[in-house]
C-alpha cells in the first residue's frame, strides 16, 4: 500500500489521502521525501490521543539506539540549541516545562494583548493605499515576529535576521543553509542572553534567567536552547495559523457574513480554523526505545512515529461532517497543540494573535475578499499553511 503524503495530490488536498489512510493504514509506515528515512504516521483520532499519551515513546534523541541519530538529526550544528523541552523526557522534560512556567505565564501573555492589537494596526496601517496584496507577505508573518520579538526583548532592528533564520529552520533549502542559521542564530542568542545578564529588563528573557524551581535554574546552554525554541515554535506556526484563518473564511464567504454579524463568534472561528487547517500538520517525531506493539503494528526500536493532528482534526469518529468549514461548531477537542506533556506552550498566545489578527483585518477591510489567484499547501512535513493567500480590499 502506498500513500503518497508528500507528493503534488497532497499539495493541492492532502485530505482523500488522509482519510484513505485512517480507512485502510492507520499506523502506516512511509518515507521521509528527503532523507529517506522510515517515519511511522498515526492517522486516527483516538490512536493520536493514545500515541501522544503513550511513554513509552521518547523525544530524546540522545536516547536513540545507534544508527537511528544519525538517520534522523544530520545537522549536529543544531545540537548547540537543541537542549530544550520539546526534545526531552520527563524528569528533563518536567524541570524545563516548570521552570518556563514561571516566565510564561497567563498574565503576561494577557498583558501582550494591547501591543499585539498596536502591532496588527501599524502593520494594517500602509496597506490603505493598496488594494491587493498577499496577507501572509504583509502581515500574518510580520505580527508574529513582532510580537516575539516584543515578549523576549529583542530590539526591534533584528526582526529581518529573525525572520531569515526562522524561515530557513521551518524550510530548509538545504543542510548547508540550516547549518549557517544553526551557527549565526545560536551566536546571536549567546550574545543577547549575555546582555540581558548583565542589563536585566520586564521582559521574558530576563524572567527566564532569573526563573528558579526548588532552587534549581536554567544554565546557559539550556537558555539558549530554550529561546531558540519559542522562536522555532511560535513563528512560522502562527503565522500560518493566521494566514489559514484568512484563507479559510474568505473561501466560505458564508462564514466571514456570520462572524461580522456576530462577533463574539471570533473565539470558535478561531478554534475552527485550527480543527479545519492546523498550522502544525505532523508532531514532531517520538521513538520507541525498544521495539513496541502500537495499534496491531509492531514500530522497531529508533525508529520514528509522527501524530497526524490534520488527520486527526478530520476524523468522522470525532468531528461530524469534518470536512466542512463551519465556524459555529464546538471544535474545542481538536488536537492542534497537540497534547499531554508536549502541550504547546503557546496556546494561548496563539489564540490571542490569532483573534487580534482577525479582528483587525475584518474591522479595517469591510470588503476583504481573495483574489482567486492559485494557491496551494507549502511543502514539508511539518508545517500547514498556504503558499499564498491573496486578497483585496
Ligand atoms: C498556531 C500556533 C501554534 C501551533 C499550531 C502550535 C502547535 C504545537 C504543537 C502541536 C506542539 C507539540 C509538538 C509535539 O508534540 O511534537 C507544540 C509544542 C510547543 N509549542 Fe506550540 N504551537 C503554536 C504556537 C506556539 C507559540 C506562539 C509558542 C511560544 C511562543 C509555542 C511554544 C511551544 C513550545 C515551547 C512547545 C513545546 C512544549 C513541550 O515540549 O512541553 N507554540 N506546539
Amino acid at each position: 500500500m502506498s500513500f503518497d503524503l508528500w507528493g503534488e495530490q497532497a499539495h493541492l488536498d492532502p485530505l482523500p489521502i488522509l482519510a484513505r489512510m485512517r480507512a485502510e493504514a492507520p499506523v502506516a509506515r512511509l518515507l521521509d521525501p528527503h532523507q529517506g528515512a522510515p517515519e511511522w504516521v498515526v492517522t486516527r483520532y483516538d490512536d493520536v490521543v493514545e500515541l501522544l499519551r503513550d511513554t513509552r515513546f521518547s523525544k530524546d534523541k540522545r536516547k536513540l539506539p545507534a544508527g537511528a541519530r544519525e538517520m534522523y538529526f544530520r545537522v549536529s550544528e543544531l545540537d548547540a540549541l537543541d537542549k530544550h523541552m520539546l526534545f526531552s523526557d520527563p524528569p528533563e522534560h518536567t524541570r524545563l516545562r516548570s521552570l518556563v512556567a514561571k516566565a510564561f505565564t497567563p498574565r503576561r501573555i494577557r498583558e501582550l494583548r494591547p501591543m499585539i492589537v498596536e502591532s496588527a494596526r501599524r502593520l494594517l496601517e500602509p496597506l490603505r493605499s493598496r488594494g491587493e496584496a498577499d496577507v501572509l507577505e504583509v502581515f500574518a508573518f510580520a505580527l508574529p515576529i513582532t510580537v516575539l520579538a516584543e515578549l523576549m526583548g529583542v530590539p526591534v532592528e533584528d526582526q529581518d535576521r529573525f525572520q531569515g533564520w526562522t524561515k530557513t529552520l521551518a524550510a530548509p533549502p538545504d543542510f548547508d543553509s540550516l547549518r549557517r542559521m544553526a551557527v549565526e542564530f545560536h551566536d546571536y542568542l549567546v550574545e543577547f542572553v549575555e546582555r540581558r545578564r548583565r542589563e536585566p529588563t520586564g521582559d521574558l528573557t530576563s524572567a527566564l534567567i532569573e526563573a528558579e524551581e526548588l532552587g534549581d535554574r536554567l544554565g546557559t546552554v539550556e537558555l539558549i536552547s530554550m529561546l531558540f525554541l519559542l522562536i522555532a515554535a511560535g513563528y512560522e506556526t502562527t503565522g500560518n495559523l493566521i494566514g489559514n484563518a484568512v484563507w479559510a473564511l474568505l473561501s466560505h464567504p458564508e462564514q466571514v457574513e456570520r462572524l461580522r454579524g456576530t462577533p463574539a463568534l471570533l473565539e470558535s472561528a478561531v478554534e475552527e480554523v485550527l480543527r479545519f487547517a492546523p498550522p502544525v500538520k505532523n508532531t514532531i517525531g517520538a521513538y520507541p526505545l525498544a521495539d513496541v506493539e502500537f495499534c496491531g503494528q509492531v514500530i522497531p526500536a529508533g525508529e520514528k512515529v509522527v501524530a497526524s493532528l490534520l488527520s486527526a482534526n478530520h476524523d468522522p469518529s470525532r468531528f461530524a461532517d469534518p470536512d466542512r468549514f463551519d465556524i459555529t461548531r464546538s471544535a474545542d477537542k481538536h488536537l492542534a497543540f497537540g497534547l499531554g506533556s508536549h502541550f504547546c506552550l503557546g496556546a494561548q498566545l496563539a489564540r490571542l494573535e490569532a483573534a487580534v489578527a482577525v479582528e483587525a483585518l475584518l474591522r479595517e477591510f469591510p470588503k476583504l475578499a481573495l483574489t482567486g489567484e492559485p494557491t496551494r499547501w507549502k511543502e514539508g512535513v511539518f508545517v500547514h499553511g498556504r503558499t499564498k493567500v491573496g486578497v483585496t480590499w
